[in-house]
C-alpha cells in the first residue's frame, strides 16, 4: 500500500509553466538570447539560477556575466514572473487536482510538495490549496536540483515515509528522473513533451484511480 503522495507543482498543480516561459523569453530578449517553446522544454523543473545559466550556455553568452551580474538576472526575470502570478486564482488549478486532493484527504493520505520553486508557499496560498499541503520542500535546503532524487527523498521524510511507500507526480523529464531514482512510484503528468521512464502517464488527475494508485 502507498501512504503518502509527493507533488511537483509547475505544470501539476497549476500551469505556471507558461509564466516561467514569458519571463525567461522576455529576460532572454534583453540579452540577445532566443528563449522559444522548444528550449522551454530544458528548463522544466531545473532551478532559478540552473536555468539562466542553461540559458546562458544556449546563447553562447556563459562568460559574459560576473556572479553579480547573474543574480541581477534571475532577480530580474522573478520579479517579472511574479507579477504574472498576481492575478492567479483557484480557478487555475489544474483539472481534477482540486478533487484528487480531497480524495486523498478523504482516505487520510498525506500529500507534500516536491518543488525547486522558491515561489511555491506564494502559489500554493494564491491557489488556496496551501493548508492542504502537509509538508512543503524548502528548495533552498537541498544541495542539488531534480534530476537528482533529493528533493523526493526529502518530501517522503517529512511524510514520515520511505520513498518506496509515495507516490510522485511530475510534469518535467528531469522530476520524473528524480522520482524513480529513488525507488518511488511514478505518475507522468503529460503537457507536450513525452515523459520517458514513468510507472504511469496521464495528461489530468481526473485520469486516475486513487485506490489502484495505493495499490500500485
Ligand atoms: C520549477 C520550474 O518548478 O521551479 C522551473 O519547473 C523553475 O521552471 C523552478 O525555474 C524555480 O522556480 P522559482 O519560482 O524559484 O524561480
Ligand atoms: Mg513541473
Amino acid at each position: 500500500m502507498k501512504k503518502g503522495f509527493v507533488f511537483d507543482l509547475d505544470g501539476v498543480i497549476t500551469d505556471t509553466a507558461k509564466f516561467h516561459f514569458l519571463a525567461w523569453r522576455d529576460l532572454g530578449k534583453e540579452i540577445g538570447i532566443d528563449v522559444d517553446l522548444k528550449f522551454n522544454e530544458q528548463l522544466k523543473g531545473i532551478s532559478r539560477m540552473d536555468s539562466l545559466e542553461r540559458i546562458l550556455v544556449h546563447g553562447k553568452r556563459q562568460n559574459d556575466f560576473t556572479p553579480e551580474e547573474k543574480e541581477a538576472l534571475a532577480a530580474k526575470k522573478n520579479t517579472h514572473y511574479v507579477e504574472l502570478l498576481q492575478d492567479l486564482t483557484p480557478a487555475d488549478l489544474l483539472p481534477g487536482v482540486k478533487d484528487f486532493l480531497e480524495a486523498a484527504k478523504a482516505r487520510q493520505i498525506p500529500c507534500a510538495i516536491a518543488s525547486a520553486s522558491k515561489n511555491a508557499p506564494f502559489i500554493l496560498k494564491k491557489l488556496e490549496v496551501f493548508e492542504r499541503f502537509d509538508a512543503i520542500v524548502d528548495p533552498a535546503t537541498l544541495h542539488k536540483g531534480k534530476p537528482d532524487p533529493e528533493i523526493f527523498v526529502k518530501a517522503a521524510e517529512l511524510l514520515g515515509f520511505t520513498p518506496e511507500e509515495c507516490v510522485g507526480f511530475e510534469d518535467a523529464q528531469a522530476g520524473l528522473d528524480g522520482i524513480k531514482a529513488c525507488g518511488m512510484y511514478a505518475v507522468g503528468v503529460l503537457s507536450g513533451e513525452p515523459l520517458h521512464g514513468a510507472d504511469q502517464t496521464v495528461h489530468k488527475l481526473t485520469e486516475l484511480d486513487l485506490d489502484a494508485l495505493l495499490n500500485a
